[in-house]
């Protein structure tokens, strides 16, 4: 490994440079107007493959393009599925932005600028490190398969079509996925648990306009009256959830893993300042760790209706509107629940209301095993990369594919995560420290070693 520690030592400010190049790439995926921009970032990827001999294609689908490539395979080594996404959340809001967010900036040790950590950097690790091997030692210890995608974040709606199409070519023992966070700067993580989705967008119409609530008040109701007191009931204010046969099939967290949690040096004050909140709050009965990691949660994500302009108008709107979502534990069933809430909102429904209840994407909780020899070889990796052993964490946070990877291939998946909380994700100023970077090539290099040392069965 001495070999490939220097070259990678030596490149450190060409992989910068590269990375700053797939920055510069306004690779947009929910909004038409970049999609030449989303297919030049997924061009550029593959060409990274293609410069390393790799079997490489760019896989036209509906949507973007996904990139597919493989190296040479390797003889009794495990194969090993790399996934990761070129496509970025929108900039918005572009006032808040410091610089551009297409402008990569170094600032303070972190390159700035949208994709940075979600996940253009994170992904970018398990390129470089294969380059590394590559140039360095003419081959890699293991095979790995890489899935790039273009529209991780706007649903992935192409992607599990891909994954039938290539499922026997994708054939693997393990996945990877660099896509989360490190537990605090300096102490990386792995993550073995994520939470699951339902996500609802809801929308009630009452008279045929607006009215005069003088006039009509009292004999009409008012549909955002009637949205606020509908979703008001899916929370109670102890923070438990009112959903009908919500937490029926939630796996309650066992003394061990309440014990592990409350190890970790998880400060509650400064988790507070860095939020500028005077309390925390959520489901009594569970500390903070615990909630924003292994408790199911529901939030509203947007409300609209009635009147926002300036001063006072006395209106009885015609309609409103919400989008709200659930994060799932294991093992809640996401169809279950959707229907939990449709049942809940109808029975809710004011008279003289209209509703419509629309669906968006829905994915489970997952939990991948600790006790397994890949799991030791990444703690393993990620120590010799960073200096720094690993601990063991659950995130808050969905990546779908995790699940689909166990069900269509039967592999669990290595959340092997360089990112960090404060990293600014979907929102302005995102950012990525540079030496995680480079200390996430460095693991990742490390862990096609350590992997390679596993025996197949
Ligand atoms: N990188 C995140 C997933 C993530 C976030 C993991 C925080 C751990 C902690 C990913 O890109 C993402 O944003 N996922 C969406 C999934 C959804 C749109 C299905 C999410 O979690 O909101
Ligand atoms: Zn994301």
């Amino acid at each position: 490994m001495e070999k490939i520690a220097a070259y990678l030592e030596e490149n450190r400010q060409r992989n910068q440079d590269d990375l700053f190049e797939l920055l510069r790439m306004a690779s947009v995926s929910t909004d038409s107007q970049y999609e030449s921009e989303v297919r030049r970032a997924g061009e550029w990827v593959a060409d990274q493959f293609r410069g390393l001999g790799f079997e490489t294609e760019l896989v036209e689908t509906k949507g973007h393009p996904i990139v597919y490539a493989e190296s040479p395979p390797v003889e009794n080594a495990p194969v090993v599925l790399v996934y990761g996404h070129y496509d970025v959340q929108p900039p918005d809001p572009l006032d808040e932005w410091i610089t551009p967010p297409f402008e990569p900036t170094e600032r303070d040790g972190n390159v700035v600028a949208r994709g940075a950590t979600d996940d253009k950097g994170q992904m970018l690790t398990h390129i470089k490190s294969a380059q590394a091997w590559m140039e360095s030692e003419g081959a890699l210890p293991i095979q790995i398969k890489y899935v790039i995608e273009g529209e991780e974040e706007c649903g992935s709606s192409n992607l599990d079509p891909f994954l039938q199409d290539y499922k026997e070519r994708l054939n693997a023992d393990i996945a990877v996925i660099s896509d989360t966070s490190q537990f605090a700067k300096g102490q990386p993580a792995i993550t073995y648990g994520l939470k699951g989705i339902v996500y609802f967008e809801l929308y009630l119409e009452g008279p045929k306009q607006d009215l005069h609530s003088g006039t009509f008040g009292g004999g009409v109701s008012n549909p955002v009256n009637a949205i606020t007191q509908m979703l008001g009931q899916l929370v109670d204010q102890h923070g438990r959830i009112q959903i009908p046969g919500f937490y029926d099939d939630v796996v309650e967290l066992e003394a061990r893993e309440r014990e592990q949690f409350a190890s970790l040096p998880f400060s509650e004050e400064e988790f507070k300042s860095k939020l500028g909140i005077e309390a925390v709050h959520g489901e009594q009965g569970f500390t903070t760790l615990e909630r924003r990691w292994a408790r199911p949660t529901c939030d509203i994500n947007g409300i609209w209706g009635g009147y926002q302009g300036e001063g006072a108008k006395t209106v009885l709107p015609a309609r409103a509107g919400a989008k709200f979502s659930c994060r799932l534990v294991p093992c809640q069933d996401p169809d279950k629940i959707r229907e939990g809430v449709e049942q809940m909102l109808e029975s809710l429904l004011p008279p003289g209301l209209k509703m419509e209840l629309v669906h968006h994407h829905g994915a489970p909780g997952v939990v991948v095993s600790l006790d397994s020899p890949y799991m030791a070889a990444a703690a393993e990796a990620i120590e010799k990369g960073f200096g720094t052993k690993p601990v063991f964490i659950r995130e808050g946070g969905s990546i779908p594919v995790v699940t689909a990877f166990r069900e269509l291939l039967g592999i669990d998946t290595l959340l092997l995560g360089w990112g960090l909380d404060d990293d600014n994700t979907h929102s302005p100023n995102e950012k990525f420290s540079l030496d995680d970077y480079y200390r996430g090539t460095r693991a990742s290099a490390h862990l096609w070693q350590e992997l390679s040392k596993i025996t197949r069965d």
